[in-house]
């Protein structure tokens, strides 16, 4: 059974996908920065599943985490950079340089860190699809969330140049989930957000 890992699996669209993969028989490898929600991840889907408190902003520590599942478990048959953060509802101007940064830090760096040290041990086995998280904001833009269009804009085009990049029996695309009803959702829609699927939903 495939072999798939996932950035971001705390909460949210990812911890959903972990639980899905699992039962479909996938082995599910996952990061996120919050090791309680990781823990309690682990024990409700046990083992061969993994998952380690990883954040994909820091490139070193993804090499590290890499390193050591690709000592242990095949290469991916599929990676989904799922991490991303969106800023407080906003106008550009009202965000400072660190909150600007740190926003494009995880959603693009992260996203070129995990496919930095997984996709050559991929290209190795000549097969694999990777899932580079977008948004109906890296196609199309609102107010309010500029630092967050611009950096699904940025993964969209990332992941159509990596697309070319790739060798045949390989393929990147960029997805765009819908709109489901996560935290993520309620920064900025706020109660607007409860009309919405849930996570669990979706992932099925
Ligand atoms: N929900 C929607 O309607 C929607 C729509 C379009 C696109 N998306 C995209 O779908 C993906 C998942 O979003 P979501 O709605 O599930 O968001 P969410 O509920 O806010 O969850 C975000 C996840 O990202 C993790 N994360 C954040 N920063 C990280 C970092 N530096 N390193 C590792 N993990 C990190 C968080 O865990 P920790 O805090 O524990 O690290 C959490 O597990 C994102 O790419 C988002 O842009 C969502």
């Amino acid at each position: 059974m495939p072999t798939v890992v996932i950035t971001a699996v705390s909460r949210g669209l990812g911890r959903a996908m972990s639980m899905g993969f699992a039962e479909a028989g996938c082995t599910v490898i996952g990061c996120s920065r919050s090791a309680a929600e990781l823990a309690e991840l682990q024990t409700a889907v046990g083992k061969p599943h993994r998952f380690d408190v990883v954040d994909v902003a820091v490139d070193t520590d993804v090499a590290d985490w890499s390193q050591e599942i690709l000592s242990l478990y095949p290469a991916p048959d599929i990676l989904v950079n799922n991490a991303a953060v969106i800023n407080a509802n906003a106008s550009l101007w009202e965000i400072s340089a660190e909150q600007f940064d740190r926003l494009t830090t995880v959603n693009i760096n992260g996203t070129a860190n995990a496919i930095r040290h997984f996709v050559p041990a991929m290209i190795d086995q000549r097969s694999g699809v990777i899932v580079n998280f977008s948004s109906g904001w890296g196609r199309s833009v609102s107010a309010q969330v500029a630092p967050y269009c611009a950096s699904k804009w940025a993964v969209e085009g990332l992941t159509q140049a990596l697309a070319e990049e790739l060798p045949a029996g390989m393929a990147a695309v960029p997805l765009n989930p819908g709109v489901i009803n996560t935290r993520m959702l309620q920064s900025c829609f706020g109660s607007g957000a409860e009309i919405y699927a849930s996570a669990s939903e979706w992932a099925k």
